[in-house]
C-alpha cells in the first residue's frame, strides 16, 4: 500500500500548503505511528523509546545526533550533521543560518514529514509519532484557500484534527465560530471574517494564516520564514502579534528566519546553524524582557547581539570554522 494511501495518512490531522510548490499537503494524525519499514531510510531507528539522559526533564523537542540525507547514493544530499537541540516545552527558539543548512529540514524532521537517517527526534519526550501531539505551521506563503472565508480558512484545522472534528457538527456554528473571532480579533482582524483571501493584503492574509495555525490549540508551533515575504513595518507589526499570541498561549515555538532582528525580538533562543550539512554551532539565549518593543531593537545590547549572530553566519556562509560556543 502506498504512504499516501495508508491509513496513518487517511487519518490526517492538519491541512496546510506548502510554500514552494503552492499545493496541499497532509500532515498525518499525530497519534497514529507512521508505518516505519516503508517510510524509515536504512540506518533509522525504527523502535519508539523514550530518551535516555536522566538530566534532561523531557523536553518537548530533542534531536540527538541526527542526521539526514535526501536521496541515496551519489546523488544523496547530506541536509543535516550530527545535530543535536533541546527545545523546553513553552519555549520560543529561532534557528538561523545559511540558506540550505537545514533549517525547514529539521521542522519536517518534528512534524513528521521526513525520518532521521541516523539519530533520534523526541517529541514531548518520546520518538516522533508515539505521542499525540498537534502542531500548528505557517509559512513565508499565508496559503489561504482562495474559496473559502477568512473564518472558514480560520477554522479548517477544526474539522480536520481530533478532538475538535468529532465535535464539529455539533459545534461549527456556535462555539468554534466564536473561537475564530476571539482570535481574529487578537491578531487585529475584527469583521474581516466574512471576507475572502483575495480582499485582504499580505500581512492581513499572514495574520489570519497565525490565526489558522493556533485554532486548534497547538502544543507545538512550527514557522517557517512565515513573514519573510512581508514589507518591513508589515513584519514589525506582525512580531508584535506573534509576540502576543505566544505570551497569553504559551506553546512550543520553533521559528525558522534569516532576519536576526526579528530571531531576536521574538525568540528565548537563537540556535545557529552551519551551511550545509547544518549542524548547530551557537546557541544563544536572548536576554532581554518582555514584552518586547520595536524600541528596544535599536539599544546597544540588542545590536551587539544581532552583529555577533551575523558575523558568525557571514563565517559559516564563508565556509569557515567557528567554535563559538558550540552547542553539543
Ligand atoms: N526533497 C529534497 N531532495 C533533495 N534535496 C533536498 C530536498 N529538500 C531539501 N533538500 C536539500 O537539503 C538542503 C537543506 O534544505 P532545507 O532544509 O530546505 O534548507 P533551509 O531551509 O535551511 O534553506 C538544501 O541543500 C536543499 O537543497
Ligand atoms: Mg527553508
Amino acid at each position: 500500500m502506498s504512504k499516501a494511501g495508508s491509513p496513518a495518512w487517511h487519518s490526517a490531522c492538519f491541512l496546510c500548503v506548502q510554500e514552494d510548490i503552492g499545493c496541499l499537503v497532509m500532515l498525518r494524525e499525530w497519534a497514529l505511528r507512521r508505518e516505519r519499514e516503508q517510510a524509515t531510510p536504512v540506518g533509522a531507528c525504527t523502535t519508539p523509546q523514550r530518551h535516555s539522559d536522566p538530566s534532561v526533564r523531557d523536553p518537548m523537542i530533542q534531536f540527538e545526533s541526527v542526521t539526514l540525507a535526501y536521496g541515496r547514493g551519489e546523488s544523496a544530499v547530506q541536509a543535516l550533521d550530527k545535530t543535536s537541540i533541546k527545545i523546553g516545552e513553552g519555549d520560543f527558539v529561532a534557528l538561523v543560518g545559511p540558506s540550505g543548512c537545514g533549517k525547514s529540514t529539521i521542522l519536517k524532521l518534528i512534524g513528521g514529514l521526513i525520518s532521521a537517517t541516523t539519530g533520534y527526534v523526541f517529541v514531548a519526550g518520546r520518538e516522533i509519532g508515539a505521542e499525540d501531539v498537534r502542531i500548528g505551521m505557517a509559512f513565508q506563503n499565508p496559503t489561504l484557500l482562495p474559496w473559502l472565508t477568512v473564518r472558514q480558512n480560520v477554522m479548517l484545522p477544526l474539522k480536520i484534527v481530533q478532538p475538535f472534528r468529532a465535535d464539529w457538527t455539533r459545534k461549527r456554528k456556535t462555539d468554534y465560530r466564536d473561537r475564530a473571532e476571539a482570535l481574529l480579533a487578537q491578531v487585529g482582524l475584527s469583521g474581516f471574517g466574512d471576507k475572502h483571501p483575495w480582499q485582504l493584503s499580505g500581512g492581513m492574509q499572514q495574520r489570519a494564516s497565525l490565526c489558522r495555525a493556533l485554532i486548534h490549540d497547538p502544543t507545538l508551533l512550527l514557522l517557517d520564514e512565515p513573514f519573510g515575504a512581508l514589507d518591513q513595518f508589515t513584519r514589525e507589526e506582525l512580531w508584535a502579534v506573534l509576540q502576543e499570541l505566544w505570551l497569553t498561549r504559551k506553546p512550543t515555538v520553533i521559528l525558522v528566519t534569516h532576519d536576526l532582528r526579528e530571531s531576536a525580538f521574538l525568540a528565548n533562543r537563537i540556535v545557529v546553524m552551519s551551511a550545509r550539512p547544518g549542524r548547530v554551532i551557537e546557541d544563544e539565549t536572548v536576554p532581554f524582557e518582555r514584552p518586547r518593543t520595536i524600541a528596544m531593537t535599536y539599544d546597544a545590547g540588542f545590536v551587539a547581539l544581532n552583529q555577533r549572530l551575523r558575523s558568525l553566519i557571514v563565517e559559516v556562509r564563508a565556509g569557515n570554522e567557528v567554535s563559538l560556543g558550540a552547542a553539543a
